[in-house]
């Protein structure tokens, strides 16, 4: 790599704020971890060491604010997402892994995003938009978050969504409509159904938690 590749990489790596904690074995994946609107990086780094203290964690703050909270791209109102926002940040959040990679030196292709809410939207957006942005994604309480768009194909990826069967924000149909354009593209998608709305509850950690370990 010479020095003017890297100070672009270097750059682009420095736009999003972030938390980078290398693994003590290789063999393991990296978590992407996203925190939900008004959340900070700082958020699940205990659901990462629960998962499995021996992975790496890239732990990002959302640079966009919505009336000072952190989110990771922009909506025009509660569950209506500005499209154009959300194409650009997930572009630049999938150029932040790459540059990541390069600087940090991790494996690119063993990445495990863990996102809720607004996080596991824009982890579903690096689904829909990057064949290889992810090697697999844990999304609790996540959306559709393009509709009529072609996806990449997945074949290969793991999928895990923690669903809420009274959740305010994302009805029952959306959790569905995103397991299936999940599917028919490919990617292997186990949804847990839970009695509750869109808080984060001991029973879906618990769930992805078994999830995680049959990956392995
Ligand atoms: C979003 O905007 O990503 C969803 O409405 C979830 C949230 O409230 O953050």
């Amino acid at each position: 790599m010479n020095d003017l590749n890297n100070d672009v990489e270097k750059g682009e790596m420095m736009k999003l704020k972030h938390i980078y904690e290398p693994g003590e074995n290789v063999n393991k994946p990296v978590f992407l971890l996203l925190h939900g609107t008004g959340g900070t990086e700082e958020d699940l780094l205990p659901l990462a060491e629960k998962m499995d203290p021996q992975a790496g964690v890239l732990s990002v703050r959302g640079n966009v604010l919505e009336n000072g909270m952190p989110r990771f791209f922009k909506r025009l109102s509660e569950g209506v997402f500005d499209e154009e926002d959300l194409i650009k940040r997930t572009e630049e959040l999938n150029e932040f892994l790459d540059g990541a990679s390069n600087e940090y030196g991790f494996d690119r292709n063993h990445v495990i995003a863990i996102g809720y809410s607004n996080g596991a939207n824009i982890a579903a957006s690096l689904l829909f938009h990057y064949q290889d942005a992810l090697h697999g994604a844990v999304l609790h309480h996540p959306m559709v978050p393009r509709r009529n768009i072609q996806l990449p194909d997945l074949t290969g990826k793991q999928v895990f969504i923690g669903a809420g069967l009274s959740d305010p924000l994302c009805p029952v149909e959306e959790s569905e409509a995103l397991e299936q354009l999940l599917t028919e593209a490919g990617a292997t998608v186990t949804t847990k159904w839970l009695q509750q709305g869109h808080q984060l509850t001991m029973d879906e950690l618990h769930a992805s938690h078994l999830w995680y370990e049959q990956l392995n």
